[in-house]
Order: C-alpha cells, then structure tokens, then sequence
C-alpha cells in the first residue's frame, strides 16, 4: 500500500514507519518538525536501506496539504501529528483545540477531496479518564479531564459522524496506553524536549547521568505498593498494531476502535526495579506528593483489538527497559536537539 504518515518523524510514528517499509509498503511523511529532528529520517533509512519520502508541512496550513493529496494518491492516511502533553494542554487549550482538531479537520477535508477514505487514527487512553473499573474494555464512559484528551475525544467524534455520513470511510480508532521502549537497533526511541513527563524517559535519564533522581508522584494510592499502576507497551508492539489496523482496513472495512495495550499492569517501583535491573545501575528516587490529574491504575483489556484485528503485545517490560536503555545510552542526547 501506498501511506501517507502524518507525524512520521515522531516517536510512535518513526517505528510505525520502520515497519511499514518492512513490510514492503511505500510511505510518505509529513511532519513540522515541532516536536521531532529531521535526524529521523536518516535512522529509519539506515534501519530499513530504503529511502523514505518526507514533506515538512504543517497540518494547520491547508494549501501544501491539498497540493500533496492532489499529486499524489495514497491508499490509506495513519494520523500520529499533534501535540500531546497534558500539562501544557491546560495552559495552552486555544494552541491544543487549534493544532489538534484543526489540523485533523484539514487532513480530513483534503483525504476526501481526493477521495482518500481509509484512515488509522492515534487515540489514547487518555479518554477514558478516571475509569470505574479495570480492566478498561472500549465500552467504558469517555471522560477525559484536560484539553489534551478533549482534542482526542473530539477527533474520535468527528471520525464517527463523518463515517456515519458516508459509509465509505473506513477508520479505525486506535486508543493508546503508554507506549514506551525503542527499536531494538538503539537508532530511534523517544527523544522528549525539555525534562521528561513522562516516567520511562525520566528514569532513563536519571540511569544515565542526565538527571540527578527520580520523583515518585505518590506512594499512597490503593495498588499493591501505593504507587501509580500503568499498562506500559513497547512502541514496536503499538506500531505493528497499526499495520494489522491496514490490513483489517482494506479486508474489512467499517468503523472500529481499539485499545491497544498489554493487559498487564506495572507499578512505578516496578518500572523503577526492573529498569535498575537492566542496566545495573541503582536508580535514586524520592517519594513526592501526587501530581494533580493523576489515576491510581490504568490497564487495558485488550481481547477486542485480538479478536478484531489479530493482534496481541508480545514484547514484556524487560525488553521495553532493555530497549529503552539501548536508545539512552547509544544516544545520551537523543537526536542531538530538536528541529535541527
Ligand atoms: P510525538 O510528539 O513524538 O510525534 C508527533 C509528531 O507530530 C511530531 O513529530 C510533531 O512534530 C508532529 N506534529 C505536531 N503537530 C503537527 C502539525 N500541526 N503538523 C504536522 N506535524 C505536526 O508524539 P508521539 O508520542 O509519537 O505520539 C503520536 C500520536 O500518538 C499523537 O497524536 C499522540 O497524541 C498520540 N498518543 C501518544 C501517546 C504517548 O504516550 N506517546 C499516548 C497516546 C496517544
Ligand atoms: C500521561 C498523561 C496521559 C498520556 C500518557 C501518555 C498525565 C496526567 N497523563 O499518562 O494523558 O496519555 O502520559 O504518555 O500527564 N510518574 C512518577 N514520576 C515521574 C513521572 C511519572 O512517579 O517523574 C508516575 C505517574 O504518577 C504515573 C506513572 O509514573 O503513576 C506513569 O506516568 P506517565 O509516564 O506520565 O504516564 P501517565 O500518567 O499514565
């Protein structure tokens, strides 16, 4: 197949794009380059020996867009671009509501004046917000509490009237849990701006000198050792995801979502030990108290995305840790500074 990846050059999006030329499709990216280097593109040539085509254009500047869609024809559109930290999200809605449904509602407009209608969108888990139980089946109330989940919810709604509309859309929601690891060469992985949010990255970089310790937000939730429960996926997993989402797409079309996580549940200090384990380094950490808007526990059931699109994570927390600590050491300074 022929795919167009917008948000190619970023984290999920690079490994996604490994595996389709992997797998023999031809893939185009587009990208603005506001949270990833243009250093991708060479990595995932030398991973794959392909050359790989890029634009950069930005979703909110239709005119390149529906230049690209109209000399081109692609057969399927995976949408990864937008941006996509919480804390920044409530300081910034206008930036997040203008970038993130904006620009999918450019991509949207310019996939079906070209008449291209099957599409894999990234979605999180992030939806679900609090959630009344777990594990999490895609039939759970959506109510996700900052703007960054609200741009989300709002693109699923979008996607679902749209292919109400017309039923020749086909597109498959994919609701994320928390993707972490890196491609198994140590060339690509998650190369965060600024200090990490996000916990994976934070403990690699502390593992690897970068930063001194690790907060741990809380140990007095109700899990087996009071600290935040996680469904954390190795992002090879989450990106052949994507390609069992294509295959499904043109065998079986229709609207679909998915959560795609392990079903397992890992908690902060157990990220912590086995993470300390693979790399042999002792991780230092201090006990914080919680960071507002944070959950206790979170996992998926993933039976629906196994039982509609064939596919089950099958890479364990060792290997995302072992992964993850690859890419950190092989590169302590992640692509050498963004938008270079
Ligand atoms: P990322 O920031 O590494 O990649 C997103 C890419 O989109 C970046 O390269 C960025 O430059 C590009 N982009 C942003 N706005 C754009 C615009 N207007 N036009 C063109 N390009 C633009 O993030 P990621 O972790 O790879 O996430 C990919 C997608 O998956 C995002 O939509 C994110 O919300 C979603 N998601 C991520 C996670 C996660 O934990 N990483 C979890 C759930 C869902
Ligand atoms: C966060 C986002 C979520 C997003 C997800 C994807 C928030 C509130 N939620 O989820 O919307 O979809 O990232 O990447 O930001 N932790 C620490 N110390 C740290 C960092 C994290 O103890 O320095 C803990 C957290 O409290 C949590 C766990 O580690 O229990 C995982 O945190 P994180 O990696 O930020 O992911 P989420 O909070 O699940």
């Amino acid at each position: 197949m022929r795919v167009l990846v917008t948000g190619g050059t970023g984290y999920i999006g690079s490994h996604t794009v490994v595996e389709l030329l992997q797998a023999g499709h031809q893939v185009v990216i587009i990208d603005n380059l506001s949270n990833s280097s243009h250093r991708v593109l060479e990595r995932i040539e030398h991973i794959c020996r392909k050359k790989v085509e890029f634009y950069e254009i930005d979703l909110r500047h239709p005119s390149a867009l529906n230049d690209l869609m109209t000399r081109n024809k692609f057969d399927a559109v995976i949408h990864f671009a937008g941006l996509k930290a919480v804390g920044e999200s409530v300081e910034k809605p206008l930036a997040y509501y203008e970038n993130n449904v904006g620009g999918s509602l450019n991509l949207f407009q310019a996939m079906a004046q070209s008449g291209i209608k099957n599409l894999v969108f990234s979605s999180s888990a992030t939806v679900y917000g609090d959630p009344d139980r777990v594990p999490i089946d895609e039939h759970a109330v959506l109510r996700p509490s900052n703007p960054y989940g609200r741009t989300k919810l709002m693109i699923e709604q979008i996607l679902t009237d749209l292919h109400a509309s017309d039923q020749q859309w086909n597109v498959i929601l994919l609701r994320y849990f928390n993707p972490i690891g890196a491609h198994a060469s140590g060339l690509i992985g998650e190369d965060p701006r600024d200090i990490p949010n996000n916990l994976l990255p934070y403990v690699a970089q502390v593992a690897g000198g970068r930063r001194a310790q690790l907060s741990v937000f809380g140990d007095d939730y109700e899990t087996p050792d009071g600290t935040g429960v996680r469904d954390y996926i190795h992002v090879v997993d989450l990106a052949l995801g994507h390609l069992r989402a294509l295959e499904k797409i043109t065998s079986d079309p229709g609207l679909l979502c998915c959560n795609l996580g392990t079903g397992t549940g890992y908690s902060v200090l157990e990220v912590v030990k086995t993470f300390s384990r693979i790399c042999g380094i002792t991780i230092p950490y201090t006990v914080v108290p919680r960071r507002a808007g944070d959950i206790a526990t979170c996992y998926a059931d993933p039976t629906y995305a196994q039982k509609t699109l064939g596919w089950v994570a099958e890479r364990d927390l060792l290997s995302m840790c072992a992964d993850a600590w690859r890419w950190q050491e092989q590169n302590p300074d992640g692509f050498g500074g963004n938008n270079d």
